[in-house]
């Protein structure tokens, strides 16, 4: 499509469409999740260094090359390294794993679309029971949910930049934010939840291992969107005046305090519903907690509440999970229309068009990968485990590729497109970046540290995921 790039219409437009795309279901369950069963404040500190020393600098180097090349993830690798073949394989990976996740985080969008859909016609008691999400991720009715979420996204991305992902965003990122104060206040007064608040903040520096520490990296990682192509295209669609390491900076902030906050909504609702619980036991994932534990909680408040009243209380945290997912899925999305925008000249419906039917085949394999089809629920087997279509493209692009992506872009910038470069393009619009001490960190740890851990990260995976 010719004719000038599209562009975000206002600064503020820019920070909480790239907020949008970083809060998600991992700020909201995964994160508080995360820190009970690891620490608590030990883990917080922890998850708070590696934002700012580790993910801070790879937003920058993603935000500064879209910007820059003012392309897609795919254009921006082959324009700023001069077509080479190597760059552009990295290019085609930061287009694919986006398109992978979308599949992945499609379908626990839809489940979280199914659910709140299921509170508000009353069957919040039904979705306690213990053995309801099995029955519900095999059954037809996700097939109407999906089509349900598929609409919404698509509705929003056929607008575009401006009037679609930046309006969406300014009206789902501070309604999200409301109902997440809303809930925490709600919770606070609620009997033991002191107990929770303590567990919570309470530094149990004992929990810290390797394990703990790569997981609150991957997590922080996750959380900023980062190794999607996200931060480069919606880099893209910003113009050479705006200050790009400001920006960054806030959006950082933005996403540690919604995973902070959260903290304060999910710890004090488990001692509320049984003050005797020990967090750091929890054997839920972040998906049983969602699917599973929540609806227990909620539905427990009927004794103080009514069943209505604990319902509007259940489909509030639904639809703020939902909100916060919708944006990122929304992002992430975005980054393979782009790329087909940019690198085949098309326009932005028939791009959507047909990226959306491409997803839906691969969304519903992977539904259908929940012990409804033999071949799908265990397709292959690595490390002695039989793993499902759904559990490979979690593997594959989330747990492996990830940061694999964040080494390669980092290498990028400071040997291919040049420090001088790099730090020329974050200058603009950025007087105070110049000779700061933050640039002085940014342009080491993005040569140095940076790359030689998120390798580490990629290769421990792959020998600890495969063999
Ligand atoms: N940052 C999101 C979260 O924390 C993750 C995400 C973003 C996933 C964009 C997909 C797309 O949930």
């Amino acid at each position: 499509m010719s004719g000038a790039r599209e562009q975000f219409g206002s600064r503020i437009g820019f920070i909480l469409a790239a907020a949008g795309s970083a809060v998600g279901i991992g700020n909201l369950v995964g994160f508080p999740v995360g820190a009970a069963k690891n620490g608590g404040g030990a883990f917080l500190l922890m998850y708070a260094i590696f934002v700012v020393a580790i993910c801070l600098p790879v937003m920058l180097a993603e935000m500064s090359v879209g910007r820059h090349a003012k392309k897609d993830p795919l254009g921006a690798y082959r324009v700023i390294s001069g077509n080479s073949t190597g760059w552009k394989l990295a290019g085609w990976l930061s287009v694919i794993t986006p398109f992978m996740i979308a599949v992945f985080y499609l379908v626990i969008t839809v489940w979280i679309f199914g659910y709140l859909y299921e509170i508000v016609t009353g069957d919040l008691a039904v979705l306690a029971e213990p053995e309801t999400f099995g029955n519900f991720i095999k059954s037809e009715r996700i097939f109407i949910y999906m089509a349900g979420v598929l609409a919404v996204v698509y509705l929003i991305l056929q607008g575009g930049v401006k009037d679609g992902i930046e309006k969406a965003a300014k009206v789902l990122m501070p309604t999200l934010f409301a109902m997440l104060v809303a809930l925490v206040i709600f919770v606070l007064t609620q009997d033991n939840a002191m107990k929770g608040v303590e567990f919570y903040l309470i530094p149990d520096f004992d929990k810290i291992n390797a394990g703990v520490i790569n997981g609150a990296l991957s997590q922080a990682f996750f959380s900023l969107s980062l190794g999607m192509g996200i931060m480069i295209t919606y880099g893209s669609y910003i113009d050479n005046r705006s200050d790009v390491p400001g920006s960054a900076k806030l959006v950082a902030l933005t996403d540690t305090a919604v995973a902070f906050i959260a903290g304060l909504m999910i710890l004090p609702a488990i001692f509320s519903f049984d003050p005797n619980t020990d967090p750091s036991q929890l054997s839920e994932s972040s998906i049983g907690m969602i699917f599973s534990f929540l609806p227990q909680i909620f539905l427990a408040l009927q004794d103080s509440f009514g069943y209505t009243g604990a319902s509007i209380v259940a489909a509030v945290f639904f639809l703020q999970v939902f909100f916060a997912a919708i944006t990122s899925l929304v992002s992430i999305f975005e980054v393979p229309v782009a790329a087909l925008m940019d690198e085949k000249d098309m326009g932005r419906k028939k791009a959507l068009f047909i990226l959306g039917l491409m997803m839906v085949v691969l969304a519903v394999l992977s539904a259908l990968s929940f012990g409804y089809n033999a071949f799908l629920s265990s397709f292959v087997s690595y490390a002695g485990q039989s793993k499902s279509f759904f559990d490979v493209i979690y593997d594959v692009f989330y747990d492996t590729i990830l940061p694999l992506n964040g080494f390669l872009i980092c290498i990028f910038v400071i040997y291919k497109w040049k420090k001088v470069n790099f730090n020329k393009a974050l200058d603009e619009g950025a007087e105070n970046y110049k000779g700061s001490f933050f640039e002085k960190y940014v342009d080491f740890s993005v040569g140095t540290f940076i790359p030689v851990i998120l390798l580490a990260v990629f290769i421990n995976t792959v020998a600890l995921k495969y063999f």
